[in-house]
Formats: C-alpha cells, structure tokens, sequence
C-alpha cells in the first residue's frame, strides 16, 4: 500500500513553523538565518525529525538533515550519539551508510515580514513525506534525506547552505560576507554558535546524492492562471546581483543653480529607468531586473544628493542573454553617469548561475502527477532555489503548486490547504519513484 501524507499534520506543522518570527503588528513572519527566531525553529524542526525516526545532524554550514535508511542500508543510518552535534564527524556518522540517498528540502529562513510556505512547505512537506514512509514500515531501496538549507534567501548573500554543501562556495570570501545592513556572516554564525570559516568543510561527499526534488509554491500568477495544480520546473534562472554607486558632488540644495549640480540621485534614477526599459525591450522576453535597495548619502534635503548606491538584480535562464544583459546595463550606467556630471562605480554582490533540471526527476514528478490523476505542465523558474545548486551535483528538480494570487515574499502569500495536499503527494510519489 503505498504511503499518504497526513494533511492535518503537515497542517498544524506549517502553523508551527510560521509562529517562530512572526511580526504581530506588520502580520509577517521575518526569521533570517542564524537569528534567535531561527534557532528555535531549527531546534524545533530537529525536534520533529527525531519523532518522525530520522537521524539528524546538522553541519558546519548550518544545514539541517534528517535521514530515514533505505532498505540497502549498511548501517541503517542509526541516529549516533553526538549526531545533532555540529561537527562534520557528527555529520559523517548520522549520514549512515553509504548509499547515496535521494534528498528532498527546501529553507527554514524568510525574507523581512514574509509569508508561511516560501521554503517551510518544502521542508515540512519533505518530513511528513519521510515520516508516511517510516510509518508505513517501507523501505525504499536508497535512504531519504530531507535538508533544511542555511540562508536560502540571501540576507547574507544568498543560497548558502546548499553552495556550501555542493562547493560552490569559495572559502576566502566568507570572511568578507556581508548583510545589507552590514552585518557580518562571520558575527551572525558565531551568534548562534558556528564558525563561519568551516562553513565551506560542508561540502558532501562525491555521489552522496542520487537525486535531488524540492516541492515549492510558484510565487507567481501562472499555475493559477491557467487551473494546473502541479508544475513540472524545467530549468532555474540566473540571478545577477550587483550594486552601483553612482558618485556626484554635494552641493547647497538653494543656492547652487540648477544647470551646475552633480545630482547622484537623478543619474541614479535615471540609469533605473533605462535598464528597466533595456532589460524589458532586449532581453529573453522573460528577462527581469529591479532595484530593492537605495541609499542616499548624506540623505539630508538640504544637500545635493553627494553619492546614490543601487542595489540591482537581474534574472534570466539563459546564460547568454544574461551575461549580456549585465554588460549592457553597466556600459548604459557609465554612459547616463557621464552625461549627468557623475562617476559610476559598480561591485558585484552574487551571481547564481540557471540551469536546466534533470529529466529524470522530471518525469518522476510528471508520473507522480499522472499517478494521482492531477494535470500539470512544464514550467521555469523565476524565483532562484537551492535546488540550481544541486543541479551542479546530481539530477536534480523542483515541483511548484498555485500560489493564491500569485503572491509571496509578502505576508499573504498563501496557497489553497487541497493544493498542498496534492503537492505533498506528489512529491511522496516521486520519492518514491526515484528511490526505487
Ligand atoms: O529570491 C528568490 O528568488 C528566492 O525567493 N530566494
Ligand atoms: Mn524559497
Ligand atoms: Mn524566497
């Protein structure tokens, strides 16, 4: 009898998770990575996974695992003793044997005052899926692992855990690793008990994973749109970040004529408009660009904007078209801070590479569909994924449900309870399905 989720528990867990960060007066939850709120919910997940009989650990990166052994099993996977301590020894122990095993997982962290399912429906769906199989006495051939990835969302430079865990981090950035705000990676791991400079000895081991499938909402109109429950993703965009800091001359904001300023600001916005225009006009047609971050120095009205910083992203699944795009925003930058009596300097804050997912997980995950009798439909992704990281290193895919509205990264996103059943079934199935 092959295994169902229980949607009520996978319900009141989702509840659970989305207390810990909650901002009752602006209605969101805001739990970044490393941050106390965080903590508690990663104890409290580790919780979770134990009762559900898996082993747990949790590594230098602050990743947390859960695993249930496979039917081929060597060691069972045997929940050891230190194996929640926060050591790779521990780590290697709790890892159990060595079948490679089929993983599934998602991100505990949030963006500022967001919303409920964004990374927590793809963790928590992932350990009631471990949990059904544990419960129904099956084994699958290869043990399931389920990874709670650290800083998805990028407060400290996005996707980290997972780059961490398939090397694509280079160690002598960390150090150097900032928030927005400026606080350092180094200070925020320390806060809540890691050091930082072993992040990068996460990395697994080669062919630890077979394959890897992340269930996710969309975050966007189109699963909705068109009545489709399931989305098959085909591919991941790239994502560019980088700031620019355009460079004027403070001046009196009274006396100074009009015709003599070196106003930062409008170069700023000026160059906003244009990239906006450019990326639309002669990007993939699925291009995007935004601004999310101005700062303003020195800020005060009465002083002619002295230097404006953007902070910019851009997003394509074509490799090409993005490296291009970013070459012909930044030569547009030079030209519009030139023409403006201004000087542009630009620093590269991330770049994520797109890629395209495995065609064996995506048919898992189309049959898992067909299975159950839910339509679907292939679909990228605009939204980045830890699972772009894993692609690097095994079969790897996603498979989103609606999003009501199209909403996230906002307080209500939020999607229909029968959709998260359905999604959680699906990848129950394809598990499944892949660890055969
Ligand atoms: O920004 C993203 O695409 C993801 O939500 N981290
Ligand atoms: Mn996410
Ligand atoms: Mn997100």
């Amino acid at each position: 009898m092959t295994p169902t989720i229980s949607l009520s528990r996978l319900r009141a867990n989702i509840e659970a998770l989305s207390a810990f960060g909650r901002q009752p007066d602006r209605g969101g939850i805001s739990r970044f990575c490393w941050s106390p709120s965080h903590e508690k919910a990663r104890a409290w997940l580790i919780r979770k996974m134990k009762a559900a009989g898996l082993a747990t650990w949790v590594d230098p990166a602050g990743n947390t695992f859960g695993r249930l052994a496979g039917a081929g099993d060597a060691s069972g996977g045997r929940e050891s003793k230190g194996a929640a301590r926060r050591g790779a020894r521990g780590a290697r122990r709790a890892r159990g044997g060595h079948a490679p095993t089929v993983m599934t997982g998602s991100h505990i962290d949030t963006v500022p005052n967001g919303g409920p399912l964004d990374g927590a429906l793809g963790v928590l769906a992932g350990l009631e899926c471990l949990q059904a199989v544990a419960e129904s006495g099956q084994r699958p051939r290869l043990p399931l692992t389920l990874a709670a990835w650290s800083d998805e969302e990028g407060r400290y430079g996005g996707l980290f855990g997972s780059r961490c865990y398939t090397g694509r981090i280079d160690p002598a950035q960390v150090a150097g690793i900032r928030a927005i705000d400026g606080d350092r990676l180094v200070d925020a791991m320390k806060r809540a008990g890691f050091d930082a400079r072993k992040a990068p000895s996460a990395r697994m081991r080669p062919g630890e994973v077979a394959a890897y499938v992340e269930l996710h909402i969309e975050q966007g109109p189109h699963l909705e749109a068109a009545g489709i429950p399931i989305g098959v993703v085909e591919g991941i965009v790239g994502i560019r970040r980088f700031r620019l800091a355009f460079i004027g001359e403070p001046d009196h904001a009274g006396a100074t004529p009009m015709a003599r300023r070196k106003d930062s600001f409008l170069a700023a916005a000026d160059y906003a408009l244009r990239a906006r225009d450019h990326v639309v006009r002669k990007g993939s047609g699925r291009s995007v660009t935004n601004f999310g971050h101005v700062e303003i120095a020195p800020g005060v009205s009465n002083i002619v904007p002295a230097r404006t910083t953007l902070l910019q992203e851009m997003r394509e699944l074509d490799a090409r078209i993005l490296g291009r795009l970013e070459r012909e925003c930044l030569a547009l930058a030079r030209d519009v801070a030139r023409r403006r009596g201004c000087r542009v300097r630009v620093e590269r804050v991330s770049a994520n590479q797109g890629v395209r997912c495995a065609p064996r997980v995506m048919r898992a995950v189309a049959e898992a569909a067909g299975a159950l009798g839910l339509s679907h439909r292939q679909m990228p992704s605009a939204a980045g994924h830890d699972a772009q990281n894993l692609a690097h290193v095994t079969d790897s895919g996603m498979l989103f449900i609606p999003s009501m509205g199209g909403r996230s990264h906002r307080p209500d996103e939020m999607s229909h309870w029968k959709d998260i059943e359905r999604g959680a079934n699906v990848l129950l199935l394809s598990l499944l399905r892949l660890a055969r």
